[in-house]
């Protein structure tokens, strides 16, 4: 099967570097969100980062260009008949998610591959309610999705040979490296990554270091771009807790029992970068 034609369900931060770099690559892409001033707000996102891509030196006008003409908004799933593989990067709630998967089972042609960009969310609960589990499965990416190299696939028992191979010649066509995790909460990289961050916290919260210490201490210490607290604004504190939440929720391992602090944060609204505030300010 060829792929010419992508959905990208959620225009936010993960949905629009998504639709950005599916566009970049060559694909015809539509992009959906739930109402008109979200969808413009990440359409403006996919072009700032266009033009960036652009003075940089990354791409010419003209490439920066085609790949906007590639790119199509709008508020329904109905409009997504033809699309060949479909990537949801809705908001982290599956409830919603098992929605839009039922909905794209009926619209989409019988060929299609319908993905989840879940962080960690059963893949397997997605596909139940759908009658194309074999084409189901997870593609994660990472954030920022046109900088980050990886891709994260997550099989589950349903999930088929021959959608596992159409994936990672999608997952090629964009420029990506791949690994496969089977359907488990946080899969590999959030599996490893949780805990770090969460001791991160909790030794803050002790008072061992201070929060630049510790963040200077991993960061020159490690070679890590980012301390474990500038990362943690960086993804987002409630994106953090909500993922720490799910795997404890499954595997019940104080490894991943998100730290007093971490919760009151989000309560209050220090939710990282994007809020303003979190462990540092940046308004
Ligand atoms: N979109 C597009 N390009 C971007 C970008 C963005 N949002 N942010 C930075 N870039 C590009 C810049 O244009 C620059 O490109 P160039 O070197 O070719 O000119 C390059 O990235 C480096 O950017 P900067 O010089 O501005 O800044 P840094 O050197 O500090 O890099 C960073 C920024 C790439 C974000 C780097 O700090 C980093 O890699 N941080 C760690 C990010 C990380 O760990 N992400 C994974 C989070 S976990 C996740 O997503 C999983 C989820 O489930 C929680």
């Amino acid at each position: 099967m060829e792929i010419k034609r992508v959905g990208v369900v959620g225009c936010g931060l993960m949905g629009s570097g998504i639709a950005e770099v599916c566009a970049r690559s060559g694909y015809e892409v539509l992009v959906r969100e739930v109402n008109s001033a979200l969808l413009q707000k990440g359409l403006d996102r996919i072009n700032k980062s266009l033009a960036k891509a652009v003075s940089r030196g990354k791409m010419s006008q003209e490439e920066a260009d085609q790949a906007t003409a590639r790119m199509q908004g709008t508020l329904d799933l109905a409009d997504f008949g033809d699309c060949d593989l479909v990537v949801e990067a809705a908001i982290e709630n599956m409830a919603i998610k098992k929605e839009i998967f039922a909905e794209l089972d009926s619209v989409l042609p019988a060929h299609a591959i319908l993905a989840s960009n879940t962080s960690s969310l059963c893949v397997t609960e997605m596909a139940s309610v759908t009658r194309r589990g074999d084409k189901v499965l997870g593609i994660h990416f990472f954030n920022p999705v046109p900088v980050m190299p990886l891709i994260e696939f997550v099989r589950t028992i349903l999930t088929s040979d021959e959608t596992m191979e159409i994936a990672h010649e999608f997952g090629a066509s964009l420029g990506k490296t791949m690994v496969t995790a089977k359907d488990t909460p946080g899969f590999i990289v959030n599996r490893l990554l949780m805990p770090y961050i969460l001791d991160a916290v909790h030794i803050y919260e002790n008072g061992l270091a201070s929060k630049e210490d510790i963040d200077t201490a991993i960061h020159l210490g490690l070679n890590h771009p980012m301390g474990p607290l500038t990362l943690l604004d960086f993804v987002g504190l409630d994106t953090c807790l909500f993922i720490a939440d799910a795997m404890y929720e499954e595997y019940k391992d104080a490894r991943y029992a998100a730290p007093p602090l971490l919760r009151r944060m989000v309560l209050a609204g220090h939710l990282g970068r994007k809020s303003g505030k979190g462990f540092y300010d940046y308004s």
